[in-house]
């Protein structure tokens, strides 16, 4: 696949089969993320693999809860709330893998190196015939003492990218883009 067709054809896929994913495949996908640029060849990235449903199940449940008491008011808040008090919705969608970027340690580039690292493995998956999504959701509830610690992630490492890897039952629809706003100065 080349790289338009990778750009342009990943989609973020919240419907996957059973099919595990399989180890060697994995390893590629976090070869592909620590090709990125990032700041100062910091390379802060780390990545957490997941592949326990009970592990991902309790994390969703417990970042449902902490997104419901901690949410700041936004046009897509009641949106939310409705989807946070579903007890159906897991999440993670039930995709067999999750992958956690985080920094080592903090420091002013690390959002941007781990998203970067983190778009290079949805390509990569992709252009492998995987499934991915970043699932902002996990965020908050991963980046506290109780979500580390359901990881056994370090107290001092900052998650950035949860990232669900699986086989998609299908390939969704296109999602249109808005006209890019572009200035042109000279
Ligand atoms: C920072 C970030 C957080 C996101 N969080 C979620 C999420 O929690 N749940 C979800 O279903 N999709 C999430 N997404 C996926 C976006 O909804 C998706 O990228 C967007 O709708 C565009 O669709 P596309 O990825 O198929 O092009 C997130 C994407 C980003 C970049």
């Amino acid at each position: 696949m080349d790289i338009d067709e990778a750009i342009s054809g990943r989609r973020s896929v919240r419907e996957y089969t059973a099919q595990p994913v399989d180890e060697r495949a994995i390893r590629r996908l976090i070869d592909a993320a620590v090709r990125a640029p990032n700041a100062v060849n910091q390379q802060p990235w780390t990545f957490t693999v997941v592949r326990d449903p009970g592990v991902l199940d309790r994390i969703s449940h417990d970042a449902k809860a902490h997104m419901l008491a901690t949410m700041p008011p936004s046009p897509n808040a009641d949106h939310f709330r409705s989807l946070l008090n579903d007890p159906n919705f897991q999440i993670f969608y039930r995709a067999p893998v999750l992958i956690l970027i985080s920094a080592l340690a903090q420091g002013p580039w690390i959002i941007e190196d781990c998203a970067l690292a983190a778009q290079n493995l949805m390509l990569a998956a992709h252009a492998a015939g995987l499934g991915t999504c970043w699932i902002g959701f996990a965020q908050s509830f991963l980046n506290t003492s109780d979500g580390k610690k359901a990881l056994g992630v370090p107290d001092a490492w900052a998650p950035v990218a949860p990232i669900i890897v699986g086989h998609p039952k299908a390939a969704p629809p296109p999602v249109a883009r808005k006209e890019p706003v572009v200035r042109w100065v000279g």
